[in-house]
């Protein structure tokens, strides 16, 4: 990254449809004197992480990790769900975890999610609502304590971490999942939660490769 491009940090002004394909330009030139053979190696994918993140465009996968692509499997959408009705998540994880045999599966939040604190609030946001219903569904789930934080930006970062330690556990729960550690897959899912504000990323423990911090109803045996 250039110094000139740095101060470009934040403002998007200069940002047009032109401009982007300018981008892609510069991209090639650098990817071809990273190496020149950049385009043949990457024929085929061969990603060992599927990551399933926010849509928010401040949480980029591969620059926030420092990765190039061929790397990361990608899905994002807004606040990082795990939905087991949402056919699109559904499809990308089959697709990872029983094509490509990803070895891990990492969901990744972020501090000052958009999605989070619309869910936190009692406003109306249209069509969105029903996506968010979920994240107030994790609310629900951890109101006690939630509730006993009384400043808000506290309280929107734990559920920001809440919600992430839940989608987990919702990705623990699909079919797929299940089949894989059935299988005895070599499977690991992880929560993750990015500052926005330092670019650290937490990592929030949940880490597991098993059915153990399952209930025994979720459990295929
Ligand atoms: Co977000």
């Amino acid at each position: 990254m250039s110094p000139n491009k740095k101060s470009n940090i934040g403002d998007t002004s200069h940002i047009t449809y032109e401009s982007l394909l300018e981008g892609n330009e510069t991209f090639i030139k650098n990817a071809l004197d990273m190496d020149p053979d950049f385009f043949n190696k990457l024929s085929v994918q061969n990603p060992p992480v599927l990551w399933i993140g926010c849509a928010d465009s401040r949480v980029p996968a591969n620059q926030i990790t420092n990765t190039n692509p061929g790397e990361i499997f990608v899905h994002r959408n807004i606040a990082n769900m795990v939905i087991h009705t949402d056919m699109n998540m559904l499809s990308v994880l089959d697709y990872a975890v029983n094509v490509l045999q990803v070895k891990h599966v990492i969901v990744t939040g972020h501090y000052g999610c958009g999605g989070v604190l619309a869910a936190m609030s009692n406003k109306e946001f249209g069509l969105i609502d029903n996506w968010l219903r979920h994240i107030k569904d994790v609310y629900r789930m951890h109101a006690k304590q939630l509730d006993a934080i009384s400043d808000e930006t506290e309280r929107a970062n734990r559920l920001v971490e809440l919600n992430v330690i839940e989608n987990v556990y919702n990705l623990c729960k699909t079919s797929i999942v299940q089949n894989a550690w059935k299988n005895g897959q070599d499977l690991s899912v992880h929560g993750w939660v990015y500052s926005l504000a330092t670019g650290k990323i937490s990592d929030m423990k949940v880490s597991t490769s098993n059915n153990d911090k399952l209930d025994n109803v979720f459990k295929f045996k």
